[in-house]
This record gives C-alpha cells, structure tokens and sequence, in this order.
C-alpha cells in the first residue's frame, strides 16, 4: 500500500499578516509557506528539511490544522486533502467542530519533549488525555492502554505515575510518542522531534519510530535540520527554501545526488563521517537567508545562489520533473559550481 495516497497539500499557502499604523491596518504579511505541493501516502514517510524560518513547523501546524489557535488572523490558501478509510477531507475547510472529529487522526510530535510534556501531570495522565478527549473509553481500559502503549515505545508500565521530570530527554520523547500514538493516527507530524537528543538516543527514538511505523501502518512527516537522519527514516525528502519546495526526490537521491543549487549548498555543509567521500566539495552559503516578510523577486534563492543569472529575478521557477520522480525548481541545476 506504500503507494495510495494519504494527505495530498496542494499549492498551500499560509501568510501571518502584519499590522501597523494608526488604525492597525494589515501592512504586510509574513509567507511562511507560499505555495507549495506534495502528497504523503500510507505507511510512507516525507523528510522536510530547510534552513531556520523557512517554514517547515507552519506546514505541520496546517496539516494538523491548528494555525487558527497559534495566529487567529492567518491567511491560509490551498488545499489538504486527506484520504481517510472513512473518507475525504480538505482540512483547510473544516469548522472547528467538524475538526474535532479528526483531530485523533492526525497527531504531532514536538522538538522539546521536555517543553511539550505538562510537568504536574503524571504520565499515565498526559497520555490518557487525547483518550479522554476522543474515545468513551472506561477508567479501567484507558489505564490498560496507557500500560500497553508505554510498553510499546519501550518503558515499563510500573512508570505510569511518574512525573516527565523524573525521565531522561530520550525517555521523555518515548513518553510523546505513546501519547501521540494513543489514539490510533493515521499521520504522526514529528517536529525535530530529535534535534534536541544526544547523538546516541537519537538512533534509538529513529528505530523505535521505524518499528512503530510498521506495526502502526503510520505516515510521518519528518522535520529535521539533520540530512542524516532523515536520509535514514524517509522515503522521499522535501527540500524547503524560504516558504517553498525547491527539491523533492527519493531520499538516497536527493541525499546523495541533490541536484538544486540550494539543497548541493546545504549537504556540502554535512559532516560527512564516510572516510571515501571526505574530498566532496564545501559549499558554503554566503550571506543572511532573507526574511519572508520581503522575499526576493522571482527564485528567492538567487541572492544566495552561485548559479544565479539575471532571468532568475523574473518568475518563481517551477518545480520540474529531471526524471525519476526528482523534482527541481531550477532551469539551470545542470550547471557546475
Ligand atoms: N504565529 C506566527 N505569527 C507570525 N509569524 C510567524 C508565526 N509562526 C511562524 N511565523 C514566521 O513564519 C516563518 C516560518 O516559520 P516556521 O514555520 O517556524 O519555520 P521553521 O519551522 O522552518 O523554522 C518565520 O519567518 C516565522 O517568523
Ligand atoms: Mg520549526
């Protein structure tokens, strides 16, 4: 089934107005996400990665639609239709009452485990909450289930009246994870949910997800600033640059052959612990990312781009198939630098 489809994000745009002046008008916007298009399909998993600001954490809040409750003037466009075994939905259409009928459904988890865990509350309740929200479940079974789902990210039951402060970063993150998982998604959003662990339990938590996936039949949207580790756990990568897709391919491709001149730029600057590839070039990124609240004309990434010509200041390239499913926003990707 790796190939239907789960979520298809069509041409989604999410701009937080500014406000100025005298009489509080909109004066500009801010275009974390400005248009983009990608689909994630069952039991599949979709790296995002990008600098910073580029807009990665306001694309997992659309999918999860929750942007109205961060930012109640956000402008939202495009479409995200999920498919569901009960049906269709575009998120981008739902009532706050209809919503709540799918919130079980898709769920997310956060960077800081440590921050997104309520510290006065013991496990066994941070997890039973989205129970008691979405299901009619009795105290006895939601117990039963709070024990079996912390077995199932590898914690004992017996742990289940302990405080998050009594765990460690990787245990905490186990702790998210049982609870995201409490309500039988369909779609995890993992927000650099790694980013803040020791090298060491961070192939720990990737595995445990892995194995989840499997057993769970979950997609996943990883967001990571690490190319490694999300080479390692996606099927595809999605390159983001300033509030769009500049890449997006198989992951050992773009990993190994990325072919825009930003996503070449941003893996040149891995470490690279293979000893046979230590001679690959260094590409270093001149210049701040600009805001997006004044993106520049055309391909926002030409004030960067070692390949930039006067034309790229005109229109926004699109994103074209260079085969094998390997899509690239440049007309110019072909050329050495
Ligand atoms: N609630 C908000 N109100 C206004 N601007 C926001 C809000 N959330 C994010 N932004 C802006 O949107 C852009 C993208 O942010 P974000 O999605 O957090 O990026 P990333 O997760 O890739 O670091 C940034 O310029 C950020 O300042
Ligand atoms: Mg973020």
């Amino acid at each position: 089934m790796k190939n239907s489809s789960l979520v298809d994000v069509k041409n989604l745009h999410v701009h937080f107005p500014v406000f100025g002046g005298v009489f509080s008008r909109k004066i500009n916007s801010v275009k974390a996400v400005d248009g983009i298009t990608f689909s994630i399909g069952k039991n599949q998993t979709i790296g995002m990665v990008g600098e910073s600001g580029c807009g990665k954490t306001t694309v997992g809040r659309a999918m999860i639609n929750i942007l109205h409750h961060v930012a109640p003037d956000v402008e939202i466009g495009g479409e995200i239709n999920y498919h569901f075994d009960e049906g269709e939905v575009d998120f981008t259409k739902l009532n706050p009452k209809k919503m709540q009928h799918y919130r079980s459904k898709v769920q997310m988890i956060f960077q800081d485990p440590f921050a997104s865990l309520n510290p006065r509350m013991t496990v066994s309740q941070i997890i039973s909450e989205p129970l008691q929200i979405h299901t009619q479940m009795s105290k006895k079974e939601m117990l039963d289930r709070v024990g079996w789902l912390l077995d199932k990210v590898g914690l004992q039951p017996e742990q289940a009246q302990r405080f998050p402060h009594e765990f460690s970063g990787g245990q905490r993150q186990r702790v998210g994870i049982a609870r995201a998982l409490a309500t039988n998604p369909d779609l995890i959003i993992c927000d650099e949910p790694v980013s803040a662990l020791d090298v060491s339990i961070q192939a720990q938590v990737i595995n445990l997800m892995m194995d989840l996936q499997d057993e769970f039949n979950l997609s996943y949207l990883f967001i990571a600033h690490d190319l490694s580790v999300v080479e390692h756990i996606s099927d595809k990568i999605v390159v983001m640059y300033l509030g769009n897709i500049v890449e997006m391919g198989d992951s050992a491709e773009v990993y190994h052959q990325p072919r825009h001149p930003y996503s070449r730029a941003l893996l040149s600057s891995v470490p690279l612990p293979d000893p046979t590839q230590k001679d690959r070039n260094r590409v270093v990124l001149e210049g701040d990312i600009p805001t997006p609240l004044n993106k520049p004309s055309g391909c926002a990434f030409r004030t960067r781009c070692p390949l930039a010509k006067p034309d790229c200041a005109e229109d926004i390239p699109p994103l074209s198939d260079t085969g094998n499913d390997h899509f690239v926003a440049c007309p110019y990707w072909e050329e050495k630098f």
